[in-house]
């Protein structure tokens, strides 16, 4: 079980699953087979509070039937224990769907890389759904760049709160900080630096120091540089879906990239109704 926050974590699931019925809907009267790749997949079930659980998207996904189910299902998760609990999940809640059902115990990156190559060579007889749900950065961009060119829409949580915390108010940011960013983002640390801070020169007695100043609007400079850098790999990215903590700070930007157009209609008229 995954212990998580709030009820945005209910409404994110219940995007995702509006969405998957929609999609099914629409690809029940195609000619290609369905793949649901999940690469942050969880343990089947999320306790939000110490008396409250969940059903993970996982599971929800796995329960739809009508319009139709999905042809194959592919779940990736780091974890040995949730990847374990989500087997048992499968096995006990939807023994008929087993034998189209992979869980491997892996890390997503390697996965999408996997994924791209397997598209590649099978192209017109699948069309994919993938969810990408991490907790944090753990996502690469160098992995969302080999999805281009398929049929394939992807769901994606952008930690953007996070990433504005690791853009330090000063500019000084630790390596470890900068390679994370720098993994994510697909972007050297001088763009980034260029991207989210000012430069301002200020004269000492005898000397010039340069010191940095972090842009302002830097949650949505990073939401803005992420959607342009999926607009290189997809053409269509949705309005977001804005994730705020109870302090009403903002955590997450959730979106849908597609290369079709009619997805991402779809994808807005759900998010529509979540917003406030
Ligand atoms: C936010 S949770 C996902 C919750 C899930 N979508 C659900 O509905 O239950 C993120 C999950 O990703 C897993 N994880 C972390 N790093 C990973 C990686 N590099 N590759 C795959 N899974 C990872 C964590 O163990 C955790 O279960």
């Amino acid at each position: 079980m995954t212990t998580f926050g709030g009820s945005w974590t209910e409404q994110k699931a219940q995007i995702v699953e509006k969405y998957a019925q929609a999609y099914l809907q629409i690809m029940k009267e195609r000619p290609w087979k369905t793949l649901y790749f999940d690469g942050f997949a969880g343990a089947g079930s999320i306790e939000i509070s110490n008396s409250k659980e969940i059903e993970g998207v996982a599971k929800r996904i796995l329960k739809i039937n009508n319009p139709t189910s999905f042809d194959l299902y592919y779940f990736v998760e780091l974890s040995a224990s949730k990847a374990a609990s989500l087997k048992k999940m499968v096995k006990k809640d939807f023994p008929e769907k087993e034998k189209f059902v992979f869980i491997v115990q892996q890390d997503c990156n390697q996965k999408l890389a996997d994924l791209s190559v397997f598209l590649n060579k099978n192209k017109n007889e699948f069309r994919v759904l993938a969810f990408i749900d991490p907790y944090g950065m753990e996502l690469r961009w160098e992995s969302v760049e080999k999805l281009k060119g398929y049929g394939l829409d992807l769901w994606l949580l952008l930690p953007t709160g996070l990433g504005t915390r690791l853009l330090t108010r000063s500019g000084r940011i630790p390596q470890k900080w900068m390679i994370k960013l720098e993994s994510f983002l697909g972007i050297s640390s001088e763009t980034i630096q260029d991207t989210f801070y000012q430069k301002s020169m200020q004269t000492e007695l005898f000397e010039e120091e340069q010191s940095l100043i972090k842009e302002k609007q830097s949650i949505q400079k990073l939401h803005t540089l992420f959607k342009n850098r999926l607009l290189s790999v997809f053409n269509y990215v949705s309005k977001p879906y804005v994730i705020r903590n109870k302090n009403n700070s903002i955590m997450y930007h959730f979106l849908l990239a597609s290369n079709n157009r009619t997805a991402i209609k779809i994808a807005n008229d759900i998010i529509k109704k979540y917003e406030l």
